[in-house]
C-alpha cells in the first residue's frame, strides 16, 4: 500500500492565456490531494473519495482493458474522469493493467480552482506506477497528467500538472507539446491570502467560453491575451526583484483582464475590492474563475476579515517546493 500526495497551486499571474502559448507564473501550495493504492488481486478499481463526493463508486476494468465507471452523478462525475483517466494512462504507459483500490483525500476545497483535478490526475498516476513497483521520470509523470486533463478537459495548458508534479514558485510558458518551466526564485516573502467562493462554472466551460469570444472576436480578444502575457513577464521580474508594489499593481491589471474576458464573477470581485479596500498591495482571481479562488498580496487580519464580511471563506497556505512525494510505503 502506498500514499502519494501531491500539492494545489495559485496561479499568480497568466490564467487563460496560457491556454493560448503565454506564460503564467504560478505557486505550490502546502494544501494536499492524497491518493493511497493497494494492488487488488481481481481486475477491479474501487475508488474511495468522499472529499470527491465519490464515496463507494466502483469501477471495473473491461475485457479490453478500459476502465469502465459503472455510475453516473451529474457534476460528481467530472472528478471520476480525472481518475479513470489518469489510471487509463497510467496502465497504457506502463503497459501493465491490475485492479487496485485508490482512496483519495483533499486539504483543498474541490474543484475551487487550487488544481485539485490536477493534483488527482498526478498522484493517481504516481500511486498507480509505485504500487506495482514502478518509477516513473517526474517530466513524464507531468505530461501524462497533462493528457489526462487535455482529455477531459478538451483544452488544458501544463500549468496545473506541472505545479503539482514538481512544486515550487515556476514560470511555465507551453510550446506546442512541451513546456518550458523554470523555477523562480523570490527575492521577498510573498505573503498570500486566498479567498474562496463555491465555483458555479466548470473550467472546462470557462476555458470554451473564452475560445468562442477568441474566434469571435480575435482582434480585441488577442491582445487581451497578449497583454496577460507581458504582465506574466514583468510580475516574474518583480518577484525576483522582491518588488511587492509592483508586483500587486500587476495582479490588479490582471484581474481586470480576465474581468474582462468574461471569467470574473459578483462575488469574486467583492472579494478581490474589499482586499484592496482593507490594504492589500494587490488581488485577482486565481485559477480559471467562474466563483472558486482570489488572491490577495497581503499578511494584514484586516484583509482576511474584509474577504469573509463579503461572504467569502479564507484559506491560509504556504509555499510547497516538493510537489508530488510518497507520504508512506507499507
Ligand atoms: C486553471 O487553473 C487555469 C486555466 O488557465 C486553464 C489551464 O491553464 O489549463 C484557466
Amino acid at each position: 500500500m502506498i500514499t502519494i500526495r501531491a500539492p494545489g497551486k495559485v496561479i499568480l499571474y497568466g490564467e487563460h492565456a496560457v491556454v493560448y502559448g503565454e506564460p503564467a507564473l504560478a505557486m505550490a501550495i502546502n494544501k494536499y490531494l492524497y491518493v493511497t493504492a493497494r494492488a487488488r488481486d481481481d481486475n477491479k478499481i474501487n475508488i474511495n473519495a468522499r472529499d470527491l463526493r465519490l464515496a463507494g463508486i466502483s469501477v471495473t476494468i473491461s475485457e479490453g482493458g478500459d476502465v469502465v465507471a459503472k455510475t453516473d452523478y451529474g457534476a460528481v462525475i467530472s472528478a471520476l474522469s480525472y481518475v479513470k483517466r489518469a489510471i487509463e494512462l497510467a496502465m497504457e504507459y506502463l503497459d501493465k493493467k491490475v485492479g487496485i483500490d485508490l482512496e483519495i483525500r483533499s486539504e483543498m476545497p474541490v474543484g475551487a480552482g487550487l488544481g485539485t483535478s490536477a493534483a488527482v490526475a498526478v498522484a493517481t498516476i504516481l500511486a498507480y506506477a509505485k504500487e506495482l513497483g514502478y518509477d516513473i521520470d517526474k517530466r513524464e509523470l507531468s505530461r501524462l497528467a497533462w493528457q489526462v486533463e487535455k482529455d477531459v478537459q478538451g483544452s488544458a495548458s501544463p500549468t496545473d500538472t506541472t505545479m503539482a508534479t514538481f512544486g515550487g514558485i515556476m514560470y511555465i510558458k507551453p510550446e506546442g507539446n512541451n513546456t518550458v518551466m523554470e523555477p523562480v526564485k523570490p527575492g521577498a516573502n510573498v505573503p498570500l491570502i486566498i479567498g474562496y467562493v463555491p465555483r458555479i462554472s466548470t473550467t472546462k466551460d470557462l476555458v470554451a467560453m473564452v475560445r468562442r469570444k477568441y474566434e469571435i472576436m480575435r482582434n480585441i480578444i488577442e491582445p487581451i491575451i497578449k497583454s496577460i502575457g507581458l504582465i506574466t513577464k514583468k510580475g516574474r521580474e518583480a518577484l525576483e526583484m522582491g518588488d511587492l508594489e509592483l508586483m500587486g499593481t500587476l495582479m490588479n491589471i490582471n484581474h481586470g483582464l480576465l474581468d474582462a474576458l468574461g471569467v470574473s464573477t459578483r462575488q469574486l470581485n467583492d472579494m478581490v475590492y474589499a482586499a484592496r479596500h482593507a490594504g492589500a498591495l494587490g488581488s485577482k482571481l486565481t485559477g480559471a474563475g467562474g466563483g472558486g479562488c482570489m488572491i490577495a498580496l497581503s499578511d494584514r487580519i484586516e484583509v482576511e476579515k474584509a474577504i469573509e464580511l463579503t461572504g467569502g471563506s479564507v484559506l491560509r497556505a504556504g509555499l510547497d517546493t516538493n510537489g508530488a512525494t510518497i507520504v508512506s510505503n507499507d
